[in-house]
């Protein structure tokens, strides 16, 4: 063969690679509302950026005839690419190929990928689309899901990692998602169980369909599994680039700082009219967040589910910070156990990856009730204050109303390690509500007695001086002047240095 054969050869046998299952396949994959794994890739990173690696590996399976059937890259498509021009490393299970099962060869094309976001310090995507196991490969397909599964945990806390399930994702396979930072799931179309419709039919006698066991509003809204749904894909993945945003590329690398236009002395006249008079009404503490953020933009995360609580990005003075927000526009912003993992685990988040803390209060307390008692609210509610305790972070507060009780210290109180303790003028510290604490304290009184030590009860604790007496507000301020005193609380806090003691790692209740 002359050189230029050669060539002409390499670039038929990629044109070909680059078809995965075929034409065929491909149109069934159309059908079904779904884009190929290439145009997601293509889709999700800059333009031009992609490098695909270990596009021609087969499998190695000799079983039901599989020695016949081998297809360059083997139904995962890996690499790496740009995203704002950042390096990020990514791997797209390709349905076009037995269904995006996974082997032990196309294992190792994803554990290498793995490695290289590792030792190269940037974020590892995984985009979802696959039967789970290659059931022609029986253990040896297990053995590359537990090879993951281990890098996935290795890479935990060094590099952010994210999936996204952009079809089915059944059974072990929903794990390797699971040990990732974030999830995103497609509205009505992609779905993940641990056992499948049949088999809960079988075990439970219980007929559902796969989008009722486990599709993207169960898991956006019931389980807590997904953190984002995008209505589409191409909606889907334009949501993990902006994510990436917020992101540093690794534990040891500060987040991007991005310059804003949006003044950071700008006063919030609004916010003095945002909380009501009467201190049982309602008020949406998202209004209070976009309101004080760099152009007025917060990126929530698990919108739809705990939201008595809320979390999400957003930017102060250019740079990223995690926002936890007590939520009274929903169940009076009680904590619970739902709300107790959603927010624990955001802030490890964060520490992890060295993005400020910034919390705003306003709590009645936890949930009272025998379904929160039995189901655990002790254990669950023991995690927020150990995620902030834990977390070295700069963490900045502002109680903007209620802070009661264990509800007040959980908080990022400042006992509890917050730099900055805010409080608005009209804030409630105390051990519990006026009402609350008289009934206790004058039971057997009458009528007009309790209601003068429900006054004097008032007068003495539901107002924030006795908490900036003794230090733990460090200041009282106006809501129109939030965000100047956030930004300047994060710009003292920049330099912060603060390490635990030495330990393998700790104990958190789970
Ligand atoms: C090998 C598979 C496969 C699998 C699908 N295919 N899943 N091949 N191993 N796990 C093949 C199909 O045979 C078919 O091949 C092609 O992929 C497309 O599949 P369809 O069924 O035609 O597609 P669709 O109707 O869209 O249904 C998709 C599906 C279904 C819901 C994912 O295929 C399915 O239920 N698959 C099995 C799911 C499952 O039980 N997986 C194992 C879970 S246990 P042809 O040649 O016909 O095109 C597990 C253990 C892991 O994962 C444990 C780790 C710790």
């Amino acid at each position: 063969m002359t050189l230029q054969e050669i060539y002409q050869a390499f670039e038929e046998r990629n044109n070909a690679a680059e078809l995965g299952g075929g034409a065929k396949a491909i149109e069934k994959q159309k059908e079904a509302g779904k884009l190929t794994a290439r145009e997601r890739i293509k889709l999700l990173l800059d333009d031009d950026t992609f490098v695909e690696i270990d596009k021609f590996v087969l499998h190695e399976s000799q079983n039901y005839g599989m020695q016949e059937k081998r297809i360059p890259g083997d139904g995962v498509v890996s690499g790496y690419g740009k995203i704002d021009g950042r390096l990020v490393y990514i791997y797209a299970y390709d349905f076009t190929v037995f269904g995006g099962s996974l082997g032990r060869s196309n294992a190792h094309k994803i554990v290498k990928v793995q490695k290289l976001a590792l030792k190269n310090g940037a974020p590892v995507i995984a985009l979802n689309d696959s039967g789970g196991a290659r059931i022609q490969e029986g253990v040896a397909s297990l053995s590359g899901y537990s090879d993951i599964f281990y890098q996935n945990i290795k890479a935990s806390g060094v590099v952010p990692q994210i999936s996204a399930i952009l079809g089915p994702c059944a059974g072990g396979a929903c794990y390797s998602p699971a040990l990732t930072d974030f999830i995103f799931m497609v509205k009505d179309k992609s779905n993940m169980f641990v056992t499948g419709p049949d088999v809960v039919k079988t075990v439970t006698h219980e007929t559902l369909t796969k989008e009722e066991l486990g599709g993207a509003s169960v898991h956006a809204t019931k389980s807590g599994v997904a953190h984002f749904v995008g209505n589409d894909e191409e909606e889907t993945l334009m949501m993990i680039r902006e994510l990436l945003s917020f992101l540093p590329s690794n534990n040891m690398e500060d987040p991007p700082l991005v310059p804003t236009k949006d003044s950071i002395v700008r006063e919030s006249p609004e916010l003095q009219k945002l909380i009501p008079d009467d201190t049982n009404l309602p008020y949406d503490i998202k209004k209070l967040i976009e309101e004080v953020a760099d152009e007025n933009y917060f990126f929530e995360i698990m919108s739809q589910f705990a939201q008595n609580i809320v979390i999400g990005f957003a930017r102060l003075g250019g740079r990223s910070v995690g926002i936890v927000a007590n939520q009274p526009a929903y169940l009076a912003g009680v904590l619970d156990i739902d709300a107790s993992d959603k927010a624990a685990r955001f802030i490890r988040f964060c520490d992890s990856f060295d993005i400020p803390l910034v919390t705003f209060v306003d709590v009645p307390g936890f949930l009272p009730g025998r379904d929160q008692e039995h189901n655990g609210i002790i254990r669950h509610g023991a995690k927020i204050v150990y995620a902030y305790a834990e977390a070295t972070v700069p963490k900045i507060t502002l109680i903007t109303r209620k802070a009661y009780g264990g509800a007040y210290i959980v908080m990022s109180s400042k006992e509890s390690g917050a730099d900055v303790n805010f409080a608005y003028p009209n804030a409630e510290i105390a051990v519990m509500g006026a009402a609350g604490a008289v009934n206790i304290l004058y039971r057997s009184s009458n009528e007009a007695e309790r209601q003068h030590a429900v006054d004097e009860y008032s007068e003495l604790f539901s107002n924030p001086y006795r908490a900036a007496e003794k230090g733990y507000i460090d200041e009282i301020i106006l809501p129109r002047y939030t965000r100047s005193k956030l930004i300047l609380a994060l710009e003292m806090t920049a330099n912060k240095t603060e390490s635990n003691p030495p330990k393998k790692h700790g104990n958190m209740p789970l």
